[in-house]
Order: structure tokens, then C-alpha cells, then sequence
């Protein structure tokens, strides 16, 4: 809608899966098909996150920025709609980082449950935690700091990131009271309607970029028999009739039926209804995977097109950092001029 800013990113660790397309980028793509020309949309890759855990070599990091964008277009953001670029192409980022550090407690940050979870630590034990590294512990407040350098007003992110937003309005609250300062709007969570998509050998686990089994997740430019292979390696039951919506009991069908539901945009009973004649988990993989070879034929050749096109790539990233240092340079010295800088 005219007057919103529209803010996501996402990490460029990896290339995009399908828990990142039905639980994030699609509904990029829908604010994209939908913008006017009143609002603002950034659609970027957070850069300076994905070094908060393992690091890549240059050369590999280097590489997975550029497919971080060649996927961001391939799903189809219009770069001269939505502004497209990485994170630390913009200074601003880090800067507001620190301005929010200091109104920020280790109390709430303990509270978090990402780095716990991506240090793997144990919040109990103090040496464990002792290891942890300060960006890691810190990851929150950038996020915040990414999200309000630009005034977002809708921030869509997928169930993962409720508490990162919830941190990013106390603080705009925070920042606006101690400075007197009606700045900040809260950014609303656009929460997508998708559940959690999950490891395909580990329904557990949410299907991540950074699981080192390939297997295990499904990639946007992913071949068809890729995908055949990996959805009929997919783990699931014993029980090989009445696939129904069960999470706690049946998290590998759940799981095939969430990715359904999601892509079709169908409600969970609908998608149980369509597949209640099914007799064996054949039929059921056979099904899904139609769906998502269906579903990602048009990324699929996009992301070859523009991975094999890196002059295009860094004429977009150019572009959009230029359009987002605009914005994040005024927005600054607005900031630092309520702080007394
Ligand atoms: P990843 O965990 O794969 O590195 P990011 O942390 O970069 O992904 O998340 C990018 C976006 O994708 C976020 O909005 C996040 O909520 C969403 N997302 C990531 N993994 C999943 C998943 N398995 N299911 C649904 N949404 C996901
Ligand atoms: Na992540």
C-alpha cells in the first residue's frame, strides 16, 4: 500500500530452499506483483548475518552472494520495483547497530533462542555460553537495525522470526521514548500462512541452508529427478493410508501436505481431501513432487539465466544499494541529530 516500506532480507548462506520460498520469498514476490507506486519495497541479503556462523571461504561466500540475488530475481522481483541488494553494501546497517546496542539489555538477548540453537549450547552451561560470539549473541539487534534504519512499516518473515521483530518495536519504542522522538513506526510482522517447512530426513529440524546434507532440502533450482529423489528418500511412516495432517505423530506426511498446502494455497483439509484416495506413500511422493517440479520450472531456468549472467547481477546490486544508501543516509543523521550527535 502507498506509504508503507516494505523490509526483508534473507541469509545468503546457501541457495534459497523451499521452507525459505513458501515461508518467506513468495510473499516477496506477491508484494512485488502488488506494489503501487506509493510504497517502498528492499528486498535484501543479509551478509553480515551469514558470517554469525561457520564462515565460507571467500570464494565460496562470494559465489553464494551472487546466487543469493540470482534467486531473489529468479522467483521474480522486479529490481526496478523493489529495491535489491546486500546488506553490507550499506554502512548504515552496522552504525545503527551500535546506536541500538546501547538501549538494548542482556537480559532480553539471554531470552532469545537463536544463538542458543545455532551455537547448539546449552543456555545452562557457562562455559558453553562463554563460547559464544558477540555478533552471534548480537544477531537480533542488527536484524532491528536493518529493519528500522529504512522506517519499515511490514516486515514479511516466516514464523522463525517473531521474536527478532518483537525485539525490533521494543527498541523503536525504546529509541523513540528515551529521544522524545515520534521516529520509528513499529513494523508489523507480516507472518506468511505457511507452517514451518521441515528437514526432509529429520522432520524435527526445519529445512535450513545451513544443513549439510543436501538431501535434506529441497533447492529452488533443484532438477525434476533431484527432486523426485530427494521427496522419495523423504522419511515419513509405516502407516501408508489416510494421510492426514498429524505433526505431533506423523511429521514427515505433515510435513509433504504443509509443502502442498503452501503451494497451492489451499487449506490443510482441502489438500487431505485431494489426497484421500491415496493408498501407499508412493502415491503420495509421486503427487508432491509433481507439484514442486511444477512450482519451481519458471525459477529453475530464471536462476541458470542469471547465475550465468554476473554482469547483470552486479549491475543490480549496484544499483540497489545506491537506492538504499539514499534512504539510509537521511534516516541516519535524523537519528544521530535526536541522539546529539
Ligand atoms: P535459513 O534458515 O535457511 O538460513 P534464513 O534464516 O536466511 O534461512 O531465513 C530467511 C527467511 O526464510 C526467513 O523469513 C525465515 O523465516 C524463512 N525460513 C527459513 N527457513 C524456513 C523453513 N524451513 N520454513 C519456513 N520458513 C523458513
Ligand atoms: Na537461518
Amino acid at each position: 500500500p502507498s506509504g508503507s516500506t516494505v523490509f526483508s532480507m534473507i541469509q545468503p548462506s546457501g541457495k534459497f530452499h523451499l521452507g525459505n520460498y513458501l515461508g518467506a520469498i513468495s510473499s516477496w514476490k506477491a508484494l512485488n506483483d502488488a506494489k503501487d507506486n506509493g510504497g517502498t519495497l528492499l528486498f535484501g541479503t543479509a551478509d553480515l548475518h551469514a558470517i554469525t556462523t561457520p564462515k565460507p571461504s571467500a570464494s565460496t561466500f562470494r559465489q553464494m552472494r551472487k546466487e543469493a540475488i540470482a534467486s531473489i530475481l529468479s522467483i521474480g522481483i522486479d529490481p526496478k520495483k523493489a529495491i535489491v541488494f546486500h546488506q553490507s553494501q550499506v554502512p548504515q546497517h552496522t552504525e545503527l547497530h551500535w546506536y541500538l546496542s546501547t538501549i538494548t539489555s542482556m537480559g532480553y538477548l539471554n531470552r532469545m533462542t537463536q544463538w542458543k540453537s545455532k551455537a547448539n549450547v546449552n543456555a545452562n552451561n557457562r562455559s558453553e555460553v562463554g563460547n559464544v560470539k558477540l555478533g552471534l549473541y548480537s544477531y537480533p539487534v542488527l536484524q532491528a537495525a536493518d529493519i528500522l534504519l529504512y522506517k519499515a512499516t511490514h516486515v514479511p518473515v516466516g514464523e522463525d522470526q517473531s521474536q527478532h521483530l518483537e525485539l525490533t518495536r521494543e527498541l523503536a519504542e525504546a529509541f523513540n521514548k528515551l529521544y522524545k522522538a515520534h521516529y520509528f513506526p513499529l513494523p508489523v510482522t507480516m507472518m506468511t500462512p505457511t507452517k514451518k517447512v521441515l528437514n526432509l530426513l529429520n522432520p524435527d529440524k526445519k529445512m535450513s541452508k545451513s544443513d549439510i546434507n543436501q538431501n535434506s532440502v529441497i533447492y529452488i533450482n533443484d532438477e525434476p529427478d533431484v527432486i523426485q529423489r530427494k521427496i522419495r528418500k523423504a522419511v515419513t511412516d509405516s502407516i501408508s493410508s489416510e494421510f492426514k495432517y498429524d505433526p505431533v505423530n506423523r511429521p514427515g506426511v505433515s510435513n509433504l501436505i504443509n509443502i502442498v498446502s503452501g503451494i497451492q494455497k489451499k487449506s490443510i483439509a482441502d489438500v487431505e481431501s485431494d489426497i484421500s484416495s491415496f493408498t501407499s506413500h508412493k502415491d503420495l511422493k509421486d503427487y508432491v513432487t509433481e507439484i514442486i517440479v511444477e512450482e519451481f520450472r519458471g525459477p529453475r531456468r530464471e536462476f541458470s539465466r542469471y547465475i550465468n549472467d554476473p554482469m547483470y547481477l552486479e549491475e543490480v546490486e549496484a544499483s540497489g544499494a545506491k537506492r538504499a544508501i539514499e534512504i539510509a543516509d537521511k534516516n541516519l543523521q535524523s537519528i544521530k541529530k535526536y541522539m546529539g550527535f
